[in-house]
């Protein structure tokens, strides 16, 4: 036996004569990953190339119709709500029980990687295939689902979809305007839904038996551990705020240092300020200023306006606003000595989710009996799963990502690992199937 087989065979810490049979097709899953990357792959790029595929955009309403005849190839019944939401429906022996749903999104970030969301809704699917092929039987109806906009990069409302279906976003949204003067409801449109009836997209309480997503770890603690499936505890909030720092914009040369209002310098303070606040108090919270955007940004002309956003994200929603409290005090006084003024308006505030325990039991006995190791842990990146905790009882189901880098296109995570996730995944809603509404 090759040394390098030996090392395989331990890799992640488990010996692999333990490692199950899968039911799930790793080549099948890793060929429709592949394909899927190439809606919104850069011009002449492969796939480690990375991917800009937005939310309403183009690139992700190709690879939205491409997917509805994927899974109607695997037998499923397909719908798309007001939200643009994509759902595949399996019937179940009793369609009088509550549906068991599983998916994720496709849509990226900007020069984004091709594993976020895209493992979980090509598991999904992959799953959905393997039962077709086995003419597997459920008593639960399944549903797999493919959520819009998830990354919200594209107007600045993330988990869209599925804060549609949990009826947690008011119509006011649909009116937001892009850059090139579309509006979300323009989308809606572009995507074949009707605005007007954008609430039908929510989904009534009691329809869901449980949500499971499969979801790349996107942090580095299951690679650094070994580890190869992740049981996620609960689901971070995040708030999103947009603020404004308004100086005066006058001539660099004559205007005296002592006679400034310089917008970006009291900008570059602000969020240093927001770096400081998140560090002064332990725990895992985070925040970040992503972006920039400097008026009127020449180089002999003092900057007269610059807006930044703030990102803030913890488990522990009151931790979040105590911080941002201290932030706008911070803003207020740099505002002061800085002579200029600094505003923000709140744009999205997502609440933190805990996931069920049942369900993290099914997925700890489901990756157990496959033959995989398991830890459980927080996730610090936002999911749909926590929009529809306020729906149903939900459970996540991470698995490595190299080196913890992700929203890049160095995003990566093992083939072997995405095939053992959808393992588990299709593991754990059949385990569902049988304890969950039991007669
Ligand atoms: O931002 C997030 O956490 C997720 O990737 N949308
Ligand atoms: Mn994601
Ligand atoms: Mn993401």
């Amino acid at each position: 036996m090759s040394c390098c087989l030996a090392a395989a065979l331990f890799l992640h810490g488990a010996p692999l004569a333990a490692q199950q049979q899968r039911s799930v097709n790793e080549q099948r899953l890793r060929a429709t990953l592949e394909k899927l990357s190439e809606f919104g792959r850069p011009e002449g790029a492969g796939f480690e190339g990375g991917v800009t595929r937005l939310g309403f955009s183009e690139e992700d309403l190709a690879a939205r119709r491409w997917l509805v005849d994927q899974m109607r190839e695997a037998g499923l019944e397909v719908r798309v709500d007001q939200a643009g939401n994509i759902f595949g429906r399996r019937e179940g022996t009793d369609s009088n029980l509550p549906v068991l749903l599983f998916g994720s999104h496709i849509d990226s970030v900007p020069n984004g990687g091709n594993f976020d969301g895209d493992v979980g809704s090509m598991g999904a699917l992959e799953v959905m295939r393997a039962l077709h092929e086995q003419k597997g039987q459920t008593r639960h109806p399944l549903e797999m689902v493919i959520w819009v906009n998830e990354e919200g990069h594209h107007f600045g409302k993330g988990l869209f979809g599925s804060s549609a279906a949990a009826g947690l976003m008011d119509a006011g949204v649909l009116e937001r305007r892009d850059g090139q003067g579309m509006t979300v409801a323009d989308w809606l449109r572009r995507y074949g839904q009707d605005p007007a009836r954008f609430a039908d997209a929510r989904i009534p309480r009691g329809r869901l038996a449980a949500y499971v997503e499969l979801h790349i770890e996107q942090g580095a603690v299951l690679d650094e551990a070994k580890t190869q499936i992740g049981i996620v505890q609960g689901i971070v909030g995040i708030h999103w705020y947009t603020c404004h720092v308004t100086g005066f914009a006058n001539h660099a040369g004559t205007t005296p240092m002592n006679r400034r209002q310089d917008a970006l310098a009291a900008a570059a303070r602000a969020a240093l300020a927001v770096r400081e606040e998140v560090r002064r108090v332990a725990g895992r919270q985070v925040g970040t200023v992503g972006y920039m955007k400097v008026e009127p940004g020449a180089r002999n002309i003092i900057p007269g306006r610059v807006e930044f956003p703030v990102e803030l994200r913890d488990l522990d929603a009151g931790k979040v606003e105590r911080i941002w409290g201290r932030i706008q005090e911070r803003f207020a006084a740099i505002g002061r000595e800085e002579n200029a003024t600094i505003s923000c308006e709140p744009l999205q505030g997502d609440k933190p989710a805990l996931t069920d325990p049942a369900i993290r039991a099914a997925i700890a006995e489901a990756a157990r009996a496959a033959g995989y190791s398991t830890m459980e842990l927080p996730s610090g990146a936002g999911h749909d799963a926590q929009q529809i905790a306020t729906l149903a009882p939900v459970g996540m189901i991470f698995v490595p990502s190299r080196g913890g880098i992700s929203h890049s296109p160095r995003e990566f995570t093992d083939w072997a690992d995405i095939a053992n996730g959808a393992e588990v995944l299709y593991r754990t809603i059949l385990l569902l199937d049988q304890r969950l509404d039991a007669k």
